[in-house]
């Protein structure tokens, strides 16, 4: 293959990389709560009953924000049922994933979770079945001082400082025929500037996040977004779109390019809303907020949901291969590549339910997304900086022409984080990575994510087939870095300037 030339200026700078891009997505669903990050009776529960294990390997990822309690499920979850006693709290029949919740998990457990692991918590409220009130009374709840009802509630459950969330979803999918509580955009746009409303005045501190559309797919696509933010464009702080990619087809090249149509929802979102903002004419500028991304399609589960059957369900347990590792690397790069509007995102999930982490009784499985994320995890601070690539392509069935090589790159003072990803099933990629205003010095570190093939996998009995390893051929000569990106493989390279 011919030389992919990547072409930076430290000048050229995209905006700063927020950390909460780094986001994580913690459902009530399958075996996410139970028997993943909660599970007594496992050997490896602590004092709490959530697996040490399991959040070991999430401490790894270094997730910034992490969103609860749904996705679907919290269009008809009711915040009061999961607070107080466990003994006093109802199991309650659950119809977004047709189960039952025993409410053992609830506010004040995933708060003292986020604490542990320094996660911001982002709560969804209900907007399908709940009421703009409920909402606002769990505002209360979670950061009111004492000294009123919902407040004194939270004292009397044993937490006297508020736990002073800061990020607030307004519904999940509010768009998909398929939530709890759908309604038409004007409609859910009522609900969300209601509950926003009475949500601010009782903490004016908090950010708000609108319900976008869910989907490309959705015949109301980008429609829904401007009537949902025609009504509360004032009030939301972000929108959010959420994206699942296949690869159906079986046509991995197009699966890989799949970073374009990444590309363009993030522009088309951003898109609708500075022409909101035009209109409205104001300077306050909603942001995006990718709070579920990921691959998902091999599994779905649909068939066979029983309420009486075993509880927690075997949900949407999606094993991972190197193709997906690629495609995750690809929604990282394209969001670094989207500094400048998408401030939060959150990779759907992370345990169990499409997940970088399995269990499976006391064992624990890491899957091959775990290392793209947490290659590019810890070398998340600083400014996204332009790439100018130039090299060969190729035009995928459906997705279009890509580069063979996708990228992004992070500037964090004389240090230069470099993400690549070459897309060929069986060529190396030389690659030229140089900066027009400045000499690499040396190589700080590197780690390289490849496999045998595009559908090999990790599994509990082969658990190291994919994983990342420290990689050394990346050479320096002239100020310039020269690597060859072998087929199906992820870079990730610190670099020091000067
Ligand atoms: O993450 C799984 C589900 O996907 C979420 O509950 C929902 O929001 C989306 O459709």
């Amino acid at each position: 293959m011919q030389t992919t030339t990547l072409r930076l200026h430290t000048a050229f700078r995209i905006g700063e990389v927020d950390p909460r891009v780094f986001g994580g997505f913690l459902e009530h669903m399958g075996r996410a709560v139970y028997q993943g990050v909660y599970q007594p009776a496992s050997r490896h529960a602590d004092a709490e009953g959530f697996r040490k294990d399991v959040l070991e390997a999430l401490e790894r990822l270094r997730m910034t924000v992490m969103r609860y309690p749904g996705g679907n499920f919290v269009s008809g979850y009711h915040w009061e049922d999961g607070v107080g006693p466990r003994e006093h709290r109802p199991t309650v029949r659950e119809l977004a994933w047709n189960t039952i919740e025993p409410n053992e998990v609830g506010t004040d457990e995933f708060l003292s979770l986020s604490r542990r692991m320094r996660w911001a918590p982002m709560l969804a409220v209900n907007l399908g079945t709940g009421t703009p009130e409920e909402a606002r009374n769990w505002v209360e709840y979670c950061n009111g001082a004492s000294g009123t009802k919902y407040a004194d509630m939270r004292v009397a459950n044993g937490h006297a400082d508020p736990h002073d969330v800061k990020l607030w979803c307004l519904g999940n999918e509010m768009d998909g025929p398929w939530q709890l509580g759908h309604v038409p955009a004007d409609q859910y746009a009522l609900r969300a500037q209601q509950a926003g409303k009475l949500m601010k005045s009782l903490d004016p501190s908090i950010e708000l996040v609108v319900c976008g559309s869910c989907s490309p797919l959705m015949p109301n696509y980008m429609e829904w977004d401007r009537t949902v933010l025609d009504y509360v464009a004032g009030l939301a702080d972000y929108v959010s779109l959420h994206r699942y990619v296949d690869n159906r087809a079986d046509d991995t090249p197009d699966f890989l390019a799949v970073t374009n149509a990444i590309d363009r929802q993030i522009e088309e979102l951003d898109a609708v809303c500075r022409f909101v903002q035009a209109k409205q004419r104001t300077q306050k500028r909603p942001y995006l907020c990718f709070d579920e991304w990921n691959v998902w399609y091999k599994t779905y589960n649909r068939e066979g949901l029983d309420p009486k059957g075993d509880f927690p369900r075997h949900l949407i347990e999606e094993i991972y291969n190197l193709e997906d590792a690629l495609v995750v690397a690809g929604f990282l790069n394209s969001f670094i590549r989207h500094a400048d509007s998408v401030k939060i995102a959150n990779i759907a999930q992370i345990v169990n339910v499409i997940a970088p982490i399995l269990t499976r009784g006391d064992e624990l499985l890491i899957q091959s997304i775990y290392y793209v994320f947490e290659m590019f995890s810890k070398r998340r601070n600083g400014v996204a900086l332009r790439t100018s690539v130039q090299g060969p392509t190729y035009r995928g069935t459906l997705n279009g022409e890509v580069h063979y090589v996708d990228s992004s790159a992070i500037l964090d003072g004389r240090e230069l984080k470099v993400f690549v990803t070459n897309r060929s099933l069986q060529a190396e990629a030389p690659l030229e990575i140089e900066l027009s205003d400045e000499a690499i010095s040396r190589v700080e570190n590197a780690e390289l994510l490849t496999g045998p093939d595009a559908k090999a996998a990790n599994s509990f009995e082969k658990p190291h087939v994919i994983r990342s390893v420290e990689f050394k051929d990346v050479e320096i000569n002239a100020g310039k870095v020269r690597v060859q990106l072998p087929p199906l493989s992820v870079l990730a390279v610190t670099l020091e300037l000067g």
